[in-house]
């Protein structure tokens, strides 16, 4: 039996979200530049967005970019933003034939102009897929969210607008980058890093981690089923005992 079929349909997460690390490394191991990782690092994306979709998984974030990203050296930058234009390009057809919806999550008005143009269209042109959203968490930072988030509470506060009462976790989720999505239930990092990085810290309270030392380029549609596969066989307590689970 192959692993895609081990999986159980009923059970799947219905939101992913993937740290893809390791992409210089990779270069480096093929003793190529830093940027060639991030080329190779492109079709990891189509691949496992292809997967994600196949299986039906509603949601998938990728984080693509962080805030703190833009202090990488210049080149390494500017060849980011233009494989995010060429494969906003590719793709827009592969997205439309599969019914995906692109969002982003982020200070997109840190991009280059050409990009949020870019990014505008893709958004708008697949506003009405339902299959599954495809989020990319573009100079994200989940501090800087949460201090967004609370700035705009303040002030409807301020504004009576809602009284400080009223605000409950309901209120905080409505105003994230993460509004219309559910919480993270699997989150997987690649390149043998165990870290968070800042990543929806929020939404991933009750999410399971799953942690591989597989570098992003080499991540393929199995190493996914088998993040999967380790998802649906932990027991998920959200703060309750086994026995009550039962
Ligand atoms: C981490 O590897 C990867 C990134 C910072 C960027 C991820 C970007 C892509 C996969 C390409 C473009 C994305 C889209 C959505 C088209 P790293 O550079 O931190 O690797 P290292 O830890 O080995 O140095």
């Amino acid at each position: 039996m192959s692993i895609k079929e081990e999986l159980n349909i009923d059970k799947l997460p219905k939101h992913i979200s993937i740290i893809m690390d390791g992409n210089g490394r990779w270069a480096k191991q093929q003793g190529k530049l830093r940027v060639f990782g991030h080329e190779n690092g492109t079709k990891s994306v189509r691949e496992i967005t292809e997967a994600c979709a196949e299986l039906g998984i509603e949601n998938l974030t990728l984080y693509a970019s962080s805030t703190e990203n833009w202090k990488r050296p210049k080149l390494e930058v500017q060849t980011l933003m233009r494989l995010l234009i060429s494969s906003l390009k590719n793709e827009i057809k592969t997205l439309q034939e599969n019914n995906i919806k692109l969002n982003t999550i982020g200070n997109t008005t840190d991009l280059p102009k050409k990009v949020q143009r870019e990014l505008f269209d893709v958004i708008e042109q697949t506003k009405n897929n339902t299959r599954m959203t495809l989020n990319l968490a573009l100079s994200y930072g989940s501090r800087d969210e949460l201090l967004n988030t609370i700035k705009q509470i303040s002030i409807k506060v301020k504004n009576n607008i809602i009284s400080h009462e009223k605000i409950d976790e309901s209120v905080i989720n409505e105003h994230l980058y993460t509004r219309n999505l559910p919480d993270v239930d699997l989150l997987i990092r690649t390149s043998g890093e165990q870290r968070i990085i800042n990543f929806l810290l929020w939404q991933i309270a009750y999410a399971e981690l799953f942690f591989t030392d597989i570098l992003w380029p080499d991540f393929t549609k199995n190493h996914l089923y088998e993040a999967i596969l380790c998802y649906q066989n932990r027991e998920r307590r959200f703060g309750k005992t086994s026995e009550q689970l039962k």
